[in-house]
Protein backbone atom coordinates (compact mmCIF):
# COMPACT_ATOMS: atom_id res chain seq x y z
CA UNK A 1 0.00 0.00 0.00
CA UNK A 2 1.40 3.30 -0.74
CA UNK A 3 1.06 5.50 2.19
CA UNK A 4 1.27 9.22 1.80
CA UNK A 5 3.28 11.50 4.37
CA UNK A 6 0.21 13.22 5.63
CA UNK A 7 -1.74 10.20 6.54
CA UNK A 8 -2.80 7.94 9.02
CA UNK A 9 -3.61 4.60 9.93
CA UNK A 10 -7.21 5.12 11.49
CA UNK A 11 -9.26 2.23 10.78
CA UNK A 12 -8.38 -1.31 11.09
CA UNK A 13 -10.01 -4.47 8.52
CA UNK A 14 -12.74 -5.05 11.23
CA UNK A 15 -13.47 -1.65 11.88
CA UNK A 16 -14.15 -0.89 8.33
CA UNK A 17 -16.19 -4.77 7.86
CA UNK A 18 -18.45 -3.52 10.58
CA UNK A 19 -18.83 -0.11 9.29
CA UNK A 20 -19.89 -1.42 6.02
CA UNK A 21 -22.32 -4.69 7.08
CA UNK A 22 -24.08 -1.60 8.65
CA UNK A 23 -24.45 0.26 6.07
CA UNK A 24 -25.29 -2.46 3.28
CA UNK A 25 -27.83 -4.51 5.58
CA UNK A 26 -29.44 -1.04 6.52
CA UNK A 27 -29.85 -0.02 2.68
CA UNK A 28 -31.09 -4.23 1.81
CA UNK A 29 -33.77 -4.17 4.72
CA UNK A 30 -35.15 -0.96 2.86
CA UNK A 31 -35.48 -2.31 -0.45
CA UNK A 32 -36.58 -5.84 0.83
CA UNK A 33 -39.52 -4.38 2.91
CA UNK A 34 -41.05 -3.22 -0.52
CA UNK A 35 -42.75 -6.44 -1.44
CA UNK A 36 -44.60 -8.62 1.75
CA UNK A 37 -43.33 -11.95 -0.20
CA UNK A 38 -39.37 -10.73 0.50
CA UNK A 39 -40.41 -10.60 4.33
CA UNK A 40 -37.97 -13.59 4.87
CA UNK A 41 -34.95 -11.24 3.58
CA UNK A 42 -35.45 -8.41 5.12
CA UNK A 43 -35.69 -10.28 8.59
CA UNK A 44 -32.46 -11.97 7.40
CA UNK A 45 -30.57 -8.80 6.61
CA UNK A 46 -32.38 -6.94 10.04
CA UNK A 47 -30.35 -9.37 12.15
CA UNK A 48 -27.02 -8.62 10.70
CA UNK A 49 -28.24 -4.98 10.85
CA UNK A 50 -29.00 -5.43 14.66
CA UNK A 51 -25.81 -8.27 15.11
CA UNK A 52 -23.33 -5.41 13.43
CA UNK A 53 -24.78 -2.82 16.38
CA UNK A 54 -24.71 -5.18 19.02
CA UNK A 55 -20.84 -6.02 17.79
CA UNK A 56 -19.96 -2.59 16.90
CA UNK A 57 -21.24 -1.28 20.60
CA UNK A 58 -18.67 -3.82 22.22
CA UNK A 59 -15.76 -2.71 19.68
CA UNK A 60 -16.87 0.67 21.39
CA UNK A 61 -15.86 -0.93 24.57
CA UNK A 62 -12.64 -2.86 23.88
CA UNK A 63 -12.09 -2.26 19.86
CA UNK A 64 -9.05 -0.44 18.69
CA UNK A 65 -8.53 3.37 19.92
CA UNK A 66 -10.55 5.39 17.55
CA UNK A 67 -13.55 3.28 17.46
CA UNK A 68 -13.78 3.49 21.24
CA UNK A 69 -16.67 5.81 22.51
CA UNK A 70 -14.16 7.63 24.54
CA UNK A 71 -12.38 9.00 21.79
CA UNK A 72 -15.37 10.33 20.71
CA UNK A 73 -15.66 14.06 20.51
CA UNK A 74 -19.03 14.48 21.62
CA UNK A 75 -18.68 18.34 23.19
CA UNK A 76 -21.11 20.77 21.58
CA UNK A 77 -18.48 23.73 21.57
CA UNK A 78 -16.30 21.59 19.33
CA UNK A 79 -19.38 20.59 16.96
CA UNK A 80 -19.93 24.43 16.76
CA UNK A 81 -15.71 24.99 16.15
CA UNK A 82 -15.83 21.94 13.65
CA UNK A 83 -18.86 23.66 11.66
CA UNK A 84 -17.26 27.06 11.93
CA UNK A 85 -13.91 25.72 10.85
CA UNK A 86 -15.34 24.32 7.92
CA UNK A 87 -16.62 27.01 6.38
CA UNK A 88 -13.74 29.36 7.13
CA UNK A 89 -10.66 27.09 6.70
CA UNK A 90 -11.16 24.52 3.58
CA UNK A 91 -7.58 23.33 3.95
CA UNK A 92 -8.14 23.18 7.84
CA UNK A 93 -6.55 19.92 9.92
CA UNK A 94 -8.41 17.20 11.05
CA UNK A 95 -7.75 14.94 13.71
CA UNK A 96 -7.62 11.13 13.21
CA UNK A 97 -10.29 8.88 14.10
CA UNK A 98 -13.78 10.52 14.37
CA UNK A 99 -14.85 14.48 14.11
CA UNK A 100 -16.87 16.22 16.44
CA UNK A 101 -20.11 15.46 13.58
CA UNK A 102 -19.32 11.95 12.71
CA UNK A 103 -18.84 11.09 16.58
CA UNK A 104 -22.34 12.23 17.18
CA UNK A 105 -23.71 10.57 14.08
CA UNK A 106 -22.12 6.84 15.92
CA UNK A 107 -24.48 7.77 18.39
CA UNK A 108 -27.41 8.51 16.53
CA UNK A 109 -26.80 4.98 14.35
CA UNK A 110 -26.02 3.47 17.16
CA UNK A 111 -29.19 4.48 18.81
CA UNK A 112 -31.96 4.68 15.83
CA UNK A 113 -30.49 1.52 15.41
CA UNK A 114 -31.51 -0.44 18.23
CA UNK A 115 -34.95 1.21 18.55
CA UNK A 116 -35.65 -0.45 14.52
CA UNK A 117 -33.62 -3.65 15.33
CA UNK A 118 -36.14 -4.42 18.73
CA UNK A 119 -39.25 -2.97 17.42
CA UNK A 120 -38.75 -5.26 13.93
CA UNK A 121 -38.37 -7.99 16.10
CA UNK A 122 -41.07 -7.48 18.46
CA UNK A 123 -43.10 -6.38 15.33
CA UNK A 124 -42.12 -9.93 13.81
CA UNK A 125 -43.05 -11.88 16.86
CA UNK A 126 -46.44 -10.17 17.91
CA UNK A 127 -47.73 -9.44 14.06
CA UNK A 128 -46.33 -12.29 12.21
CA UNK A 129 -46.17 -14.73 14.86
CA UNK A 130 -42.62 -15.82 13.89
CA UNK A 131 -39.16 -16.04 15.65
CA UNK A 132 -38.19 -16.39 18.77
CA UNK A 133 -40.30 -14.13 19.65
CA UNK A 134 -43.57 -15.20 17.83
CA UNK A 135 -45.29 -16.27 21.42
CA UNK A 136 -45.98 -12.59 22.38
CA UNK A 137 -48.46 -12.90 19.65
CA UNK A 138 -51.16 -13.52 22.24
CA UNK A 139 -51.17 -11.14 24.76
CA UNK A 140 -49.87 -8.21 22.79
CA UNK A 141 -51.28 -8.16 19.04
CA UNK A 142 -53.03 -4.95 20.20
CA UNK A 143 -49.83 -3.64 19.99
CA UNK A 144 -48.85 -4.47 16.15
CA UNK A 145 -49.69 -0.94 14.94
CA UNK A 146 -48.49 0.75 17.25
CA UNK A 147 -44.78 -1.28 16.96
CA UNK A 148 -45.05 -1.09 13.39
CA UNK A 149 -45.41 3.03 12.85
CA UNK A 150 -42.00 3.17 15.59
CA UNK A 151 -40.28 0.37 13.34
CA UNK A 152 -40.91 2.53 10.32
CA UNK A 153 -40.53 6.07 11.10
CA UNK A 154 -37.46 5.40 13.14
CA UNK A 155 -35.98 3.67 10.42
CA UNK A 156 -37.09 6.93 7.97
CA UNK A 157 -35.42 8.84 10.74
CA UNK A 158 -31.99 6.94 10.58
CA UNK A 159 -32.22 7.25 6.70
CA UNK A 160 -32.45 10.81 6.72
CA UNK A 161 -29.46 11.58 9.02
CA UNK A 162 -27.90 8.79 6.46
CA UNK A 163 -28.38 11.34 3.69
CA UNK A 164 -26.96 14.40 5.99
CA UNK A 165 -23.61 11.73 6.60
CA UNK A 166 -23.34 10.88 3.44
CA UNK A 167 -23.33 14.31 2.15
CA UNK A 168 -20.71 15.68 4.94
CA UNK A 169 -18.43 12.67 3.83
CA UNK A 170 -18.52 13.70 0.14
CA UNK A 171 -17.82 17.16 0.83
CA UNK A 172 -14.53 15.82 2.97
CA UNK A 173 -13.85 13.74 -0.36
CA UNK A 174 -14.16 16.33 -2.45
CA UNK A 175 -14.08 19.81 -1.18
CA UNK A 176 -11.67 19.36 2.02
CA UNK A 177 -10.08 16.42 -0.12
CA UNK A 178 -9.68 14.69 3.58
CA UNK A 179 -10.29 11.34 1.90
CA UNK A 180 -12.75 9.87 3.90
CA UNK A 181 -14.49 7.95 1.42
CA UNK A 182 -11.67 6.17 1.05
CA UNK A 183 -10.37 5.93 4.54
CA UNK A 184 -13.00 3.71 4.80
CA UNK A 185 -11.95 1.49 2.20
CA UNK A 186 -8.38 0.93 2.62
CA UNK A 187 -8.17 2.46 6.45
CA UNK A 188 -6.00 5.43 5.63
CA UNK A 189 -7.19 9.07 6.02
CA UNK A 190 -5.41 12.17 5.80
CA UNK A 191 -5.40 13.66 9.21
CA UNK A 192 -3.00 13.95 12.59
CA UNK A 193 -2.15 11.44 15.14
CA UNK A 194 -0.92 8.12 15.46
CA UNK A 195 -1.76 4.56 13.47
CA UNK A 196 -4.37 2.40 14.75
CA UNK A 197 -3.28 -0.91 16.06
CA UNK A 198 -5.20 -3.89 16.71
CA UNK A 199 -4.74 -6.98 19.39
CA UNK A 200 -4.77 -10.81 18.03
CA UNK A 201 -7.42 -11.70 20.29
CA UNK A 202 -9.43 -8.98 19.03
CA UNK A 203 -9.13 -9.97 15.33
CA UNK A 204 -10.04 -13.20 16.80
CA UNK A 205 -12.95 -11.62 18.44
CA UNK A 206 -14.50 -10.36 15.04
CA UNK A 207 -14.05 -13.94 13.02
CA UNK A 208 -16.12 -15.03 16.00
CA UNK A 209 -19.00 -12.81 15.38
CA UNK A 210 -18.47 -12.67 11.55
CA UNK A 211 -19.02 -16.54 11.45
CA UNK A 212 -21.88 -16.51 13.90
CA UNK A 213 -23.19 -13.90 11.57
CA UNK A 214 -23.25 -15.24 8.48
CA UNK A 215 -24.65 -18.74 10.00
CA UNK A 216 -27.54 -16.94 11.07
CA UNK A 217 -27.84 -14.79 7.97
CA UNK A 218 -27.84 -18.62 5.66
CA UNK A 219 -30.19 -20.07 8.42
CA UNK A 220 -32.79 -17.39 8.59
CA UNK A 221 -32.83 -16.68 5.02
CA UNK A 222 -33.23 -20.58 4.38
CA UNK A 223 -37.26 -20.77 4.66
CA UNK A 224 -39.37 -21.54 7.72
CA UNK A 225 -38.01 -24.67 9.48
CA UNK A 226 -35.69 -22.92 11.97
CA UNK A 227 -36.31 -21.03 15.25
CA UNK A 228 -35.37 -17.34 13.60
CA UNK A 229 -38.55 -17.50 10.76
CA UNK A 230 -40.29 -20.45 12.21
CA UNK A 231 -44.19 -19.91 12.92
CA UNK A 232 -46.49 -20.09 16.20
CA UNK A 233 -49.48 -21.26 13.66
CA UNK A 234 -49.96 -24.70 12.54
CA UNK A 235 -51.39 -25.75 9.39
CA UNK A 236 -55.09 -26.58 9.56
CA UNK A 237 -56.72 -30.02 8.66
CA UNK A 238 -60.11 -28.46 7.92
CA UNK A 239 -61.48 -32.16 7.03
CA UNK A 240 -60.33 -33.17 10.19
CA UNK A 241 -61.70 -30.02 12.09
CA UNK A 242 -65.03 -30.00 11.37
CA UNK A 243 -65.88 -33.01 8.80
CA UNK A 244 -68.82 -31.21 7.79
CA UNK A 245 -67.98 -28.18 6.89
CA UNK A 246 -65.43 -29.09 4.81
CA UNK A 247 -67.60 -31.92 3.20
CA UNK A 248 -70.98 -29.55 2.71
CA UNK A 249 -69.30 -26.31 1.89
CA UNK A 250 -66.26 -27.59 0.27
CA UNK A 251 -68.49 -29.09 -2.50
CA UNK A 252 -68.12 -25.89 -4.70
CA UNK A 253 -64.60 -24.04 -3.44
CA UNK A 254 -61.74 -24.80 -0.92
CA UNK A 255 -62.56 -24.12 3.52
CA UNK A 256 -62.20 -20.63 3.75
CA UNK A 257 -59.94 -20.43 7.35
CA UNK A 258 -62.94 -19.59 9.65
CA UNK A 259 -60.80 -16.66 11.04
CA UNK A 260 -60.82 -14.35 8.14
CA UNK A 261 -64.23 -13.04 9.30
CA UNK A 262 -66.01 -11.61 12.20
CA UNK A 263 -68.80 -14.23 13.55
CA UNK A 264 -70.92 -11.08 12.36
CA UNK A 265 -70.33 -12.11 8.99
CA UNK A 266 -70.45 -15.90 9.38
CA UNK A 267 -74.08 -15.28 10.47
CA UNK A 268 -74.84 -12.58 7.55
CA UNK A 269 -73.68 -15.46 5.34
CA UNK A 270 -75.62 -18.09 7.09
CA UNK A 271 -78.66 -16.02 6.83
CA UNK A 272 -78.28 -15.28 3.01
CA UNK A 273 -77.58 -19.01 1.90
CA UNK A 274 -80.55 -18.44 -0.35
CA UNK A 275 -78.34 -16.13 -2.54
CA UNK A 276 -74.48 -17.45 -1.74
CA UNK A 277 -72.55 -15.48 -4.26
CA UNK A 278 -74.84 -16.29 -7.27
CA UNK A 279 -75.47 -20.26 -5.64
CA UNK A 280 -78.86 -20.89 -4.11
CA UNK A 281 -78.12 -23.42 -1.24
CA UNK A 282 -80.98 -24.92 1.03
CA UNK A 283 -81.85 -27.43 3.30
CA UNK A 284 -84.90 -28.35 0.78
CA UNK A 285 -83.13 -28.86 -2.15
CA UNK A 286 -82.87 -32.64 -3.78
CA UNK A 287 -80.01 -34.62 -2.64
CA UNK A 288 -77.12 -34.01 -5.05
CA UNK A 289 -77.86 -30.40 -5.49
CA UNK A 290 -76.69 -27.83 -3.50
CA UNK A 291 -78.65 -28.88 -0.08
CA UNK A 292 -77.10 -28.56 3.21
CA UNK A 293 -79.60 -29.76 5.91
CA UNK A 294 -80.83 -27.38 8.75
CA UNK A 295 -78.78 -29.27 11.25
CA UNK A 296 -75.59 -29.02 9.31
CA UNK A 297 -75.96 -26.13 9.18
CA UNK A 298 -75.62 -25.03 12.80
CA UNK A 299 -72.50 -27.42 13.23
CA UNK A 300 -71.45 -25.78 10.32
CA UNK A 301 -71.75 -22.15 11.40
CA UNK A 302 -71.17 -23.19 14.82
CA UNK A 303 -67.76 -24.23 13.86
CA UNK A 304 -67.01 -21.37 12.19
CA UNK A 305 -68.18 -19.08 14.70
CA UNK A 306 -66.25 -20.20 17.52
CA UNK A 307 -62.98 -19.55 15.68
CA UNK A 308 -63.74 -16.66 13.50
CA UNK A 309 -61.99 -13.33 13.53
CA UNK A 310 -63.14 -11.87 16.78
CA UNK A 311 -61.55 -14.95 18.39
CA UNK A 312 -58.09 -15.11 17.02
CA UNK A 313 -54.65 -12.69 17.38
CA UNK A 314 -53.58 -13.26 13.89
CA UNK A 315 -52.59 -10.44 11.95
CA UNK A 316 -55.53 -10.79 9.20
CA UNK A 317 -58.23 -11.64 12.73
CA UNK A 318 -56.90 -8.51 14.06
CA UNK A 319 -56.66 -6.49 11.36
CA UNK A 320 -60.10 -7.08 9.71
CA UNK A 321 -61.55 -6.50 13.25
CA UNK A 322 -60.42 -2.92 13.20
CA UNK A 323 -60.86 -2.33 10.02
CA UNK A 324 -64.52 -2.93 11.21
CA UNK A 325 -64.46 -0.89 13.88
CA UNK A 326 -67.67 -0.97 15.59
CA UNK A 327 -69.44 -2.00 12.06
CA UNK A 328 -71.02 -5.37 11.33
CA UNK A 329 -69.25 -7.62 8.93
CA UNK A 330 -69.47 -8.06 5.11
CA UNK A 331 -70.28 -11.33 4.13
CA UNK A 332 -67.18 -11.04 1.88
CA UNK A 333 -63.88 -10.28 3.11
CA UNK A 334 -62.73 -8.68 -0.06
CA UNK A 335 -66.01 -6.15 0.60
CA UNK A 336 -63.30 -5.37 3.73
CA UNK A 337 -61.84 -1.94 3.69
CA UNK A 338 -58.33 -4.23 5.16
CA UNK A 339 -58.31 -6.57 2.60
CA UNK A 340 -59.02 -3.52 -0.04
CA UNK A 341 -55.91 -1.62 1.09
CA UNK A 342 -53.60 -4.67 1.61
CA UNK A 343 -54.41 -5.73 -2.75
CA UNK A 344 -55.21 -2.00 -3.83
CA UNK A 345 -51.76 -2.40 -6.10
CA UNK A 346 -52.76 -5.56 -7.73
CA UNK A 347 -54.49 -4.34 -11.47
CA UNK A 348 -58.07 -5.13 -11.66
CA UNK A 349 -57.52 -7.50 -14.79
CA UNK A 350 -54.96 -9.58 -12.79
CA UNK A 351 -58.44 -10.99 -10.84
CA UNK A 352 -59.98 -11.61 -13.83
CA UNK A 353 -57.34 -13.58 -15.69
CA UNK A 354 -57.54 -17.25 -16.37
CA UNK A 355 -55.78 -18.68 -13.44
CA UNK A 356 -57.17 -16.20 -10.64
CA UNK A 357 -60.98 -15.65 -11.90
CA UNK A 358 -62.24 -13.87 -8.87
CA UNK A 359 -61.05 -12.05 -6.03
CA UNK A 360 -62.20 -14.59 -3.21
CA UNK A 361 -60.09 -17.31 -5.34
CA UNK A 362 -57.47 -16.48 -2.35
CA UNK A 363 -56.34 -19.90 -2.84
CA UNK A 364 -54.02 -18.88 -6.32
CA UNK A 365 -52.32 -16.64 -4.63
CA UNK A 366 -52.07 -17.47 -0.90
CA UNK A 367 -50.54 -21.08 -1.17
CA UNK A 368 -51.49 -23.46 1.56
CA UNK A 369 -54.61 -20.32 2.40
CA UNK A 370 -56.98 -23.86 2.72
CA UNK A 371 -54.67 -24.87 5.67
CA UNK A 372 -55.48 -22.10 7.43
CA UNK A 373 -51.85 -20.67 6.63
CA UNK A 374 -51.02 -16.84 5.17
CA UNK A 375 -47.60 -16.40 5.57
CA UNK A 376 -45.85 -13.64 3.58
CA UNK A 377 -43.61 -15.46 1.65
CA UNK A 378 -45.98 -18.17 0.25
CA UNK A 379 -47.72 -14.91 -1.65
CA UNK A 380 -47.21 -15.40 -5.48
CA UNK A 381 -49.45 -14.45 -8.40
CA UNK A 382 -49.63 -16.29 -10.97
CA UNK A 383 -48.38 -16.05 -14.44
C1 LIG B 1 -73.04 -24.27 -4.60
C2 LIG B 1 -71.69 -23.88 -4.44
C3 LIG B 1 -71.29 -23.35 -3.08
C4 LIG B 1 -71.45 -23.93 -1.87
C5 LIG B 1 -72.08 -25.28 -1.55
C6 LIG B 1 -70.87 -23.04 -0.92
N1 LIG B 1 -70.35 -21.94 -1.53
FE1 LIG B 1 -69.40 -20.43 -0.65
N2 LIG B 1 -69.15 -19.53 -2.42
C7 LIG B 1 -69.63 -20.00 -3.62
C8 LIG B 1 -69.34 -19.04 -4.65
C9 LIG B 1 -69.69 -19.17 -6.11
C10 LIG B 1 -68.67 -17.99 -4.02
C11 LIG B 1 -68.22 -16.72 -4.64
C12 LIG B 1 -66.77 -16.63 -4.88
C13 LIG B 1 -66.52 -15.25 -5.48
O1 LIG B 1 -66.82 -14.25 -4.82
O2 LIG B 1 -66.05 -15.22 -6.58
C14 LIG B 1 -68.58 -18.33 -2.63
C15 LIG B 1 -67.98 -17.52 -1.68
C16 LIG B 1 -67.90 -17.83 -0.35
C17 LIG B 1 -67.29 -16.97 0.64
C18 LIG B 1 -66.73 -15.62 0.36
C19 LIG B 1 -65.31 -15.44 0.53
C20 LIG B 1 -65.09 -13.97 0.55
O3 LIG B 1 -64.77 -13.46 1.63
O4 LIG B 1 -65.27 -13.30 -0.48
C21 LIG B 1 -67.43 -17.59 1.83
C22 LIG B 1 -66.91 -17.10 3.16
C23 LIG B 1 -68.13 -18.80 1.60
N3 LIG B 1 -68.39 -18.92 0.26
C24 LIG B 1 -68.49 -19.67 2.59
C25 LIG B 1 -69.23 -20.81 2.36
C26 LIG B 1 -69.72 -21.65 3.40
C27 LIG B 1 -69.51 -21.43 4.88
C28 LIG B 1 -70.39 -22.67 2.80
C29 LIG B 1 -71.09 -23.81 3.47
C30 LIG B 1 -72.19 -23.46 4.29
C31 LIG B 1 -70.32 -22.44 1.38
N4 LIG B 1 -69.62 -21.30 1.14
C32 LIG B 1 -70.86 -23.25 0.45
C33 LIG B 1 -70.23 -21.18 -3.84
C34 LIG B 1 -70.60 -22.10 -2.86
C1 LIG C 1 -54.34 -12.15 -7.50
C2 LIG C 1 -53.75 -12.71 -6.33
C3 LIG C 1 -54.42 -12.54 -4.97
C4 LIG C 1 -55.68 -12.94 -4.60
C5 LIG C 1 -56.74 -13.59 -5.46
C6 LIG C 1 -55.80 -12.63 -3.20
N1 LIG C 1 -54.64 -12.05 -2.76
FE1 LIG C 1 -54.23 -11.51 -0.85
N2 LIG C 1 -52.48 -10.70 -1.44
C7 LIG C 1 -51.96 -10.79 -2.72
C8 LIG C 1 -50.72 -10.03 -2.77
C9 LIG C 1 -49.81 -9.88 -3.98
C10 LIG C 1 -50.52 -9.50 -1.47
C11 LIG C 1 -49.36 -8.64 -0.99
C12 LIG C 1 -49.58 -7.21 -1.27
C13 LIG C 1 -48.36 -6.41 -0.88
O1 LIG C 1 -47.23 -6.87 -1.06
O2 LIG C 1 -48.57 -5.33 -0.35
C14 LIG C 1 -51.65 -9.95 -0.68
C15 LIG C 1 -51.80 -9.63 0.67
C16 LIG C 1 -52.78 -10.19 1.47
C17 LIG C 1 -52.88 -10.01 2.88
C18 LIG C 1 -51.94 -9.19 3.74
C19 LIG C 1 -50.76 -10.02 4.10
C20 LIG C 1 -49.89 -9.36 5.09
O3 LIG C 1 -49.18 -10.09 5.76
O4 LIG C 1 -49.86 -8.13 5.18
C21 LIG C 1 -53.95 -10.72 3.33
C22 LIG C 1 -54.45 -10.86 4.73
C23 LIG C 1 -54.55 -11.34 2.16
N3 LIG C 1 -53.80 -11.00 1.06
C24 LIG C 1 -55.68 -12.13 2.18
C25 LIG C 1 -56.37 -12.53 1.05
C26 LIG C 1 -57.66 -13.19 1.07
C27 LIG C 1 -58.41 -13.57 2.31
C28 LIG C 1 -58.01 -13.38 -0.22
C29 LIG C 1 -59.28 -13.98 -0.76
C30 LIG C 1 -60.51 -13.37 -0.35
C31 LIG C 1 -56.92 -12.86 -1.06
N4 LIG C 1 -55.95 -12.34 -0.24
C32 LIG C 1 -56.90 -12.91 -2.44
C33 LIG C 1 -52.51 -11.46 -3.78
C34 LIG C 1 -53.77 -11.98 -3.81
Amino acid sequence: MNRREDQVFVWPVYTRIIHWLIAFSFTLAFIFSIEENLLNLHVAVGIIFGLMLVYRIIWGFVGPQYARFSTLKLSLAKLKFYFVEKVQNRWREIPAGHNPASSWYTLIVLSGGSVISITGLLLYGIQEGKGYLGFLNHDYYMYMDTLFNFHIYSAYILLIWVIIHISGVLLEQFYHKTNMVFAMVTGYKKAKGEDSKTGKYKSGLTYVFLIISALVFFVSTDGRNNPFVATIYKQHDYKHESFTYYTECGACHKPYPPFILPQSSWERIRGDLKNHFGEEISPTMKKGENRISLNDQTVIFNYLKKHSADKNTKEVSVKVMKSLGGARGRKSITKIRYWKDTHADIPQHVFKSKKVKRKANCFVCHKNFEKGMLEDIDIKIPK
